[in-house]
């Protein structure tokens, strides 16, 4: 049973009357954070199984100032996302794979994790309590954000005490809103993970890290950057919110994932659409140089979608690529997408329906 409407979910109704839809407009969202009603939230203690979570009214957390995850950066989170259908129905993409996902990560930092179960059924009740949210068919989608995190007070260096499970929802349209393709510049300083690191997971602590190389790279114009690998500087790593790609002829090429490339959900799954379409991937280490040398590149995230490259810029050179129709990344666009958005059958059983 969903529970009651508090004051902040009155601000958030809508106000042009409209019954089915809250006052957004749809139009014009990018990626940024639109509150809604409810969240999910789920305790248990360190040993403990999680058993039972409930919805509540989306809102602000109490936190130990000591907790696991203020004090030492003990949380993975996820990012998945529901569409609607043209008929109404909303489906959520490959969720179970977010589920195995976290339960690595909590692994690598010492948590317990929800099951696969109790994940998807939590991100199903989240979407669910707030349908409304949910954009219409073709304009935009819902990002699902799951977080974990020792949220128990632990004040000497060790795993906290008690961990919370926590879904929240935001429509969303582009992350980058406005540009048709990136342009990055390469990270010289920085690297975002090395061997035996947490680069293959997905952690809160990998993200804050890139900030500054990200901060830099917006200041001269880039949208987003390249970091290289930690102990050679030859070869791609990924860029700070999405995972990399180049093609050259029919052959398209990823670096592979070894604990230190995130494992992204798009990112495995545009490798599958891409064999079934006669393109030869390879996950392979990838040159800097064979990057520059690419006839396309793109890039691949849940929030990204997959999005071409349009430049890359490496000590002060840049290489541009092929970003117009008839791209490979077009073509794999495409077909992600109308699998997700339920335009194009989804052979490969991904899609999951909440209602
Ligand atoms: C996602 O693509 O879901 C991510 O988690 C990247 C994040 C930096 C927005």
């Amino acid at each position: 049973m969903a529970p009651s409407l508090n004051s902040t979910t009155e601000a958030n109704a809508n106000s042009n009357n409209d019954e089915k839809y809250p006052d957004v407009n749809w139009e014009e969202m990018g990626f940024s954070l639109t509150p809604t009603d409810y969240m999910y939230v789920m305790k248990c203690s360190i040993g403990e199984n999680f058993s039972q979570g409930s919805l509540i009214p989306y809102g602000n957390i109490e936190l130990s100032p000591s907790s696991g995850i203020l004090n030492y950066g003990q949380g993975v989170f996820e990012g998945l996302k529901a569409y609607r259908k043209e008929d109404g129905r909303i489906l959520l993409f490959r969720p179970e794979q977010n589920a195995l996902r976290m339960k690595a990560g909590a692994e690598r930092m010492c948590m317990p994790s929800p099951s696969t179960e109790q994940f998807v059924a939590a991100v199903k009740q989240t979407v669910l309590a707030n349908e409304r949210w949910v954009p219409p068919f073709g304009k935009g989608s819902m990002y699902v954000r799951p977080l974990l995190m020792g949220s128990g007070a632990t004040l000497g260096l060790g795993p906290a005490p008690e961990y919370t499970f926590l879904v929240y929802v935001s429509p969303v349209g582009s992350y980058h809103k406005g540009q048709r393709s990136l342009n990055l510049v390469v990270e010289e300083k920085h690297h975002r993970a090395s061997s035996g690191g947490t680069g293959g997971i997905k952690t809160v602590a990998n993200y804050s890290p890139v900030l500054n190389a990200l901060s830099r790279a917006k200041a001269q114009g880039f949208s987003e950057v390249v970091f290289l690998d930690a102990a050679t500087g030859k070869y791609i790593d990924e860029a700070s919110a999405c995972n990399l790609f180049s093609v050259k002829g029919n052959t398209i090429s990823t670096p592979p994932t070894h604990g230190i490339i995130l494992p992204g959900i798009t990112r495995k799954s545009i490798i599958e659409i891409a064999r079934t379409l006669g393109y030869q991937v390879e996950e392979r280490h990838v040159t800097i140089d064979e990057l520059l040398d690419a006839d396309e590149a793109f890039c691949t995230g849940t929030a990204v979608v997959v999005t071409s490259i349009g430049s890359v810029t490496h000590q002060g050179r840049r290489v541009e690529y092929k970003t117009q129709a008839d791209t490979a990344c077009q073509k794999l666009r495409e077909t992600l997408t109308g699998i997700q958005m339920g335009m194009l059958e989804d052979t490969m059983g991904w899609m999951v329906e909440v209602n």
